[in-house]
């Protein structure tokens, strides 16, 4: 099947009306572009779920702060247009700045105080503009289902909340994070990392594997899980840790103790490229 490929809201509704007419159930898989396996594996899981997928590339001006990579962030939209054509997707819409946010627009979805802590406190704003953009793409598209990578941890939680808490009719599925043979998580960012840089990354999964392996020897307590992470981060030099969160899967509360379903989360400055990573203790591997 050929990919369709829309840039306006009007050819958008105008293909989805078709899908509907012939019953189709629709996936939505959001993306900023730049799309790495990791984005495949959710058009992957979105192809499990639903009859037709579509892929929105967006790289959506309202989550980025001011000092934030907004200018140089990586985007292919023809080779992003070939990947999720060869995994099945039957439609792209890739909008411009001033479709999605005509001459204007200043409506803006705010989320609840779990946005301030983590992510939110190092990078004001962001959920707002990540949770916006979110409910318009829901709004446009109507999917039955939206799939979501686990690498943003926090950010699939509080589309969890926005979706319970505004009634938007979407199941929302969240996929395990892709990582290179050697552990690090793929992300579009990765693009960023020099050779030393990325050799620098690995301590990222190198850490949380660190934490994995205390709590599956019986170790418990958080501040010594969070501790083993952090001893590997300082061991080295190029990297500057913002914040390495042992938190509880809900609201991504600070915890004391770690039973299974914990979260540890960190986010890392390796250069000038901030990195995210994060693993679910009892469940997954690093
Ligand atoms: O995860 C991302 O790539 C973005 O935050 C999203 C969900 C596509 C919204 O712009």
């Amino acid at each position: 099947m050929p990919l369709v490929r829309c840039t306006t809201v009007a050819e958008l509704r105008a293909e989805l009306a078709v899908m509907r007419r012939a019953g189709r159930r629709v996936a939505l898989v959001p993306t900023m572009g730049a799309l790495h396996e990791g984005h495949l594996r959710l058009v992957d899981a979105a192809r499990r779920l639903a009859d037709e997928v579509v892929v929105s590339v967006f790289v959506n001006p309202l989550q980025f702060g001011p000092r934030e990579d907004l200018a140089r962030y990586p985007r292919d939209l023809e080779r992003d247009a070939t990947l999720v054509h060869d995994r099945g997707a039957s439609l792209l819409f890739a909008p411009t700045i001033a479709e999605m946010y005509p001459e204007g627009a200043t409506t803006r979805v705010r989320p609840g105080p779990a946005a301030e802590r983590w992510e939110g406190a190092v990078r004001p704003g962001h959920f707002e503009g990540v949770l916006t953009v979110v409910a318009k793409l829901f709004h446009l598209v109507g999917p039955e289902v939206a799939v979501f990578g686990r690498k943003d941890v926090q950010q699939a939680m509080l589309i969890r909340r926005m979706v319970a808490d505004l009634d938007f009719p979407v199941e929302i599925a969240v996929v395990p994070t892709v990582r290179e043979a050697d552990g690090l998580a793929l992300s579009s960012r990765n693009a960023y990392l020099s050779p030393a840089e990325r050799t620098d990354a690995l301590a990222l999964s190198r850490g949380l594997r660190a934490a994995r392996e205390l709590w599956q020897a019986g170790e418990r307590s958080a501040g010594r899980l969070r501790d083993a992470v952090a001893g590997v981060l300082a061991s080295v030099d190029g990297l500057v840790p913002d914040y390495i969160a042992v938190v509880e899967p809900g609201q991504l509360a600070p915890v004391a103790t770690t039973p299974a379903g914990t979260v540890i989360a960190i986010a890392a400055r390796v250069g000038a490229t901030r990195l995210l990573d994060n693993t679910i203790l009892g469940e997954d591997d690093v």
